[in-house]
């Protein structure tokens, strides 16, 4: 067990390793985001968190950025190194973009507004 001191934290990525995130290489995208992360000097600047199914499993791998609250889809371990450097630039990883945050989340892809709906 850990307590991290996450003051001076700009970003908290949301690593999806459900089932199917899995299978799409989820631990292998932890892996690289960490070592990204090891690599450019910023475990201070960004935490990590793997989580379980995060319900877009026809997405996967999902990552989550916050605070801006971008949902991430398809992650591979290749673009996980890329998200790690956008996100330290305050950019986004355009091409992977699922959801936004506006006032509730809002599907950038049209990938997005497919599902079930939920009750
Ligand atoms: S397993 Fe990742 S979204 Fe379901």
């Amino acid at each position: 067990m850990t307590t991290w001191n996450l003051q001076g934290t700009v970003s908290h990525l949301l690593i999806c390793n459900g089932s199917d995130c899995k299978k799409h290489k989820g631990e292998e995208v932890a892996d690289a985001i960490e070592d990204e992360i090891g690599k450019q000097g910023a475990n201070s600047l960004i935490h990590t968190t793997v989580t379980r199914c995060n319900g877009r499993c026809s997405d996967a791998c999902v990552v989550i950025s916050y605070p801006e609250g971008v949902w991430y889809r398809d992650i591979t371990p290749k673009s996980a190194k890329s998200l790690v450097r956008k996100v330290l630039k305050g950019e986004r990883l355009e091409e992977n973009v699922l959801y936004t945050y506006e006032e509730g989340l809002k599907a950038v892809n049209p990938k997005g507004a497919k599902g079930k709906k939920k009750k």
